[in-house]
């Protein structure tokens, strides 16, 4: 309950945060079966909040994977640096679209997911297009970007950085997102 208080408070100082509670973990789940657990994976997850889905994946992650969290809210990243004590996870108070920054250059071009829960629709049309391009070069051949987002605002851009594009629905959390599925292929 305090976590959705802290939350909920959070919210109310940041419009960026865009969700007045943290996602179900009936969501969670949904959107975590697009993850290969039984490899060993580098994940990079923008806007992780309050940690819902960073917890859930540091339970599932083998001893060799690594996640790294972005998240652009100074008291989530500060709340999640106290919270998270695990060797695997290291959190970052930036930008999304500054992922790069924050990377070592031989992780660029070799991250096998990157999990989103940012609200893109916020978000100009050319940063955007910075957010997916810079997704696009730090992941791997093959890996993907998962996102869950309210609407299907994202399927254009989405479409035209990555040419592909899966979705689903879960219509039962608040508010109800949409999952979308891409895979990197090509450069
Ligand atoms: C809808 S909340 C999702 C929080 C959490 N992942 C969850 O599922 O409950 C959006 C999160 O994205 C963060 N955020 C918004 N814009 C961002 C950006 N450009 N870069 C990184 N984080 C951002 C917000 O601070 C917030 O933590």
């Amino acid at each position: 309950m305090s976590n959705k208080l802290d939350f909920f408070k959070t919210f109310v100082k940041d419009k960026d945060v865009a969700s007045i509670v943290p996602t179900s973990l009936r969501c969670v789940k949904k959107v975590c079966t697009n993850i290969d657990f039984t490899e060993d994976i580098t994940l990079v997850e923008y806007g992780p909040g309050n940690g819902v889905f960073s917890e859930y994946i540091l339970e599932q992650m083998s001893p060799g994977s690594r996640l790294i969290l972005i998240e652009a809210n100074e008291d989530f990243a500060l709340m999640l640096k106290k919270n998270i004590q695990d060797p695997r996870a290291e959190i970052h108070n930036i930008l999304a679209g500054d992922v790069e920054s924050i990377l070592n250059p031989d992780d660029i071009g070799n991250v096998d997911y990157v999990l989103s829960g940012i609200p893109f629709s916020f978000l100009k049309k050319d940063r955007k297009k910075i957010v997916l391009e810079a997704t696009k070069r730090i992941l791997k051949q093959g890996g993907k970007f998962l996102a869950y987002q309210t609407s299907g605002h994202l399927k254009k851009p989405v479409k035209e950085v990555f040419g592909n594009l899966e979705t689903d629905f879960e219509p039962l959390n608040i508010p109800p997102y949409l999952i979308y599925k891409v895979v990197k292929n090509g450069v």
